[in-house]
């Protein structure tokens, strides 16, 4: 068997133990006769998978006590109009940052629910900083601020934690999630689809205050109301479980690194590794002011466009998979969410090299 390395965006690369282990239990779920695929998700064993999962999150995260977290469907993308659904009022205000695509989509269809007020933007730097905080117009009406923490498609990347002047803060971590410690005390609401950091696509985890639970001033669709689902431990229907039961895995893999500071330091040098590459070379370039580069998803050009066709088929060659831009941006994109092996960055850093001195 013949594995690559997929620097795909999502879905993307799952850590070798965590799909093993889960081709280990796939027939016969530890002892149950049964796959996990097969189980009820009220039987005991799908119900102590499920909480485990819960209980290795919050020691993970080191998620307080006066938070719910829920396991919900549709997407990050679904939770973009469930935030201000629940927490904004009718004709109420909502801030956001806009650093790129994901938090203009969700602004897009915040503006569907509320009024939305953009306290900064990254427009005035095409997109390649986040405007320092002090320069930020922010509302104090408003229900909320909402960012991204880390903008997969433009590769850039908030270093540290807003203050917000005291608004609740609301973050969409969908690409960053589980990729360093965070202080998650400091949020009233963290959403990240599961796709990157957390293993498949399928499930969204929300990490929620308790007291914003019971927010919504109107009348929600069961299956859009955080505190109905709250109230139902996620299983308001029957939830995805074998993408539960997978993140499950992913997190005993992270535990078996020794958590989120493990992680950090292993993020923080794969990155380093191929910015490096990139500066030191001039075939290769990447638009973002180095306080904002992302450590997750790492966009670049070359210098001839003509020649990207080529850089990818032979990088494919060479076992390095999923490296096209999106459409959007163009040129390329590795993306090295945790799961990406650092031996992996070495091998597309050094693919890098002769490609430039080949073509360049
Ligand atoms: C930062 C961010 N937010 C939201 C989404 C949307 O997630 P989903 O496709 O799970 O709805 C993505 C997907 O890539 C993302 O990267």
């Amino acid at each position: 068997m013949a594995r690559v390395y997929n620097f795909s965006a999502g879905p993307s690369t799952i850590a070798e133990p965590v799909l093993e282990r889960a081709r280990e239990e796939f027939m016969d779920w530890r002892g149950s006769g049964m796959s996990v695929l097969e189980m009820s998700h009220r039987g005991p064993e799908f119900v102590s998978i499920a909480a485990k999962t819960e209980e290795d999150l919050r020691d993970i995260l080191g998620i307080p006590d006066h938070y719910g977290v829920l396991f919900l469907q549709g997407g990050a993308t679904t939770q973009f109009s469930m935030v201000p659904m629940n927490l904004a009022a009718e004709g109420g205000l909502a801030c956001y940052v806009d650093t790129g695509s994901w938090s203009l989509k969700a602004i897009e269809e915040a503006r569907k629910i509320c009024e939305v007020h953009i306290a900064a933007s990254s427009m005035g730097s095409n997109y390649s900083a986040i405007p320092e905080e002090a320069t930020w117009d922010l509302k104090k009406s408003a229900a909320y601020l909402h960012y991204t923490s880390n903008e997969t498609i433009g590769g850039i990347e908030f270093p540290g934690i807003p203050a917000c002047g005291g608004l609740p803060v609301v973050c969409d971590m969908s690409s960053n999630i589980l990729s360093r410690p965070i202080e998650v005390d400091r949020f009233a609401l963290i959403y990240a689809g599961a796709q990157k950091n957390m293993g498949a696509a399928g499930i969204t985890v929300v990490i929620v205050r308790n007291e914003l639970l019971a927010r919504a001033s109107r009348k929600l669709p069961s299956m859009l109301d955080y505190a109905q689902h709250a109230k139902n431990q996620s299983m308001l229907n029957t939830p995805p479980t074998f993408i539960w039961y997978l993140l499950g895995l992913v997190l005993d893999w992270i535990k078996s690194l020794g958590g989120l500071e493990s992680l950090a330091r292993m993020n923080s040098r794969k990155a380093a590794k191929l910015y490096q590459a990139i500066d030191d070379s001039s075939f290769y370039s990447n638009p973002i002011q180095p306080k904002f580069r992302s450590r997750m998803n790492i966009p670049f050009i070359l210098a001839d466009a003509a020649l990207d066709e080529r850089f990818l088929a032979e990088a494919e060659q060479e076992g390095l998979m999923n490296l096209k831009g999106h459409r959007s941006v163009g040129g390329m994109r590795a993306s090295i969410y945790n799961a990406m092996p650092e031996a992996g960055v070495d091998r597309l850093v050094s693919f890098m090299g002769e490609f430039e001195r080949r073509y360049g």
